[in-house]
């Protein structure tokens, strides 16, 4: 089993995304699988010009920047992986430009005028289904609490899976980067000892995508659980503009005690 994870991250090998990828690279190698990860900051990715100079008879199938970008050696791992991990910080509230761009380049790699009727009946155009049907999981990590930060993402990777017949096998997302200290702060695991449990669960899944080709659910909650929990009282209050100046000063507080 060989699972390709693809970081959208601009800090790539030194970001969050990475240090999550690992966790799940860990329990794949202990499962016997293989892995790579391709950091996508560290390539040369252009965006799609919309030419279609890759539909036109004498460049059929080929982009104006075959041989000049890294796209092509990118698609072709996909070609090669039996599990694709879409890896992404929430940048305002979607994915990295750096994904999106990668992705914005599939239209190259197949006819557009050939209709598709996915499995779910929905038309689109041909993409090749070597690269965009294979079965996915997103790696999500953000520094907010909100799941609305990144709610378009997994919407986005939804619609994704039922137009590419690409089944989405599992959905990591972890909230409160900045207060994990991005894995990079080992103290951090003393100060919230749930962070041991959520890299574990991180680890399980990669054992699971080797051994049962997806995520168990219940590994999914433990690894995306909250590590900071708001009362619920809390967010009806925040409608009273008095209460959201005394929580901000209080966010604010905690954030220095923090070091952030
Ligand atoms: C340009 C930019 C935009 C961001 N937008 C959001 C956001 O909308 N919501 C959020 O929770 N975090 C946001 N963040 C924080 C990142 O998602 C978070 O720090 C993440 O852990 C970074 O992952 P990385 O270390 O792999 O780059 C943003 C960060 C950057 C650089």
């Amino acid at each position: 089993m060989k699972v390709l994870a693809i970081n959208g991250s601009q800090r790539g090998k030194n970001g969050y995304t990475q240090f999550l990828i690992e966790k799940l690279f860990e329990g794949v190698i202990r499962a016997g699988g293989e892995c790579e990860s391709v950091t996508l900051s560290e390539l040369n990715i252009k965006r799609c010009t919309g030419c279609f100079t890759c539909q036109k008879a004498d460049h059929y199938l080929k982009c104006i920047f075959d041989g000049i970008d890294d796209v092509a050696t990118v698609y072709e791992k996909m070609r090669q992986a039996d599990i694709i991990i879409f890896g992404t910080p929430v940048y305002i509230f979607t994915m990295s430009g750096l994904l999106l761009n990668l992705l914005d380049r599939y239209p190259s790699t197949s006819n557009c005028s050939d209709l598709n009727i996915s499995k779910s009946g929905l038309f689109f155009h041909q993409i090749d289904t070597a690269i965009c049907s294979k079965p996915f999981v997103t790696l999500i990590c953000q520094d907010n609490i909100e799941t609305e930060t990144h709610k378009n993402i997994i919407s986005y990777f939804k619609t994704y899976s039922r137009f590419m017949d690409a089944p989405y096998i599992g959905s990591l997302i972890r909230k409160s980067a900045i207060i994990a200290g991005y894995g990079k702060n080992d103290a951090k695991l003393l100060e919230y000892p749930l962070l041991n449990e959520i890299y574990a669960a991180f680890r399980k899944a990669g054992e699971e995508l080797v051994i049962s080709g997806r995520i168990n659910k219940a590994t999914q909650k433990k690894a995306n659980q909250e590590l900071i929990k708001l009362p619920h009282f809390v967010k009806p209050m925040l409608k009273l503009s008095f209460f959201r100046k005394i929580i901000q000063n209080k966010i604010k507080n905690f954030m220095v005690r923090q070091g952030n």
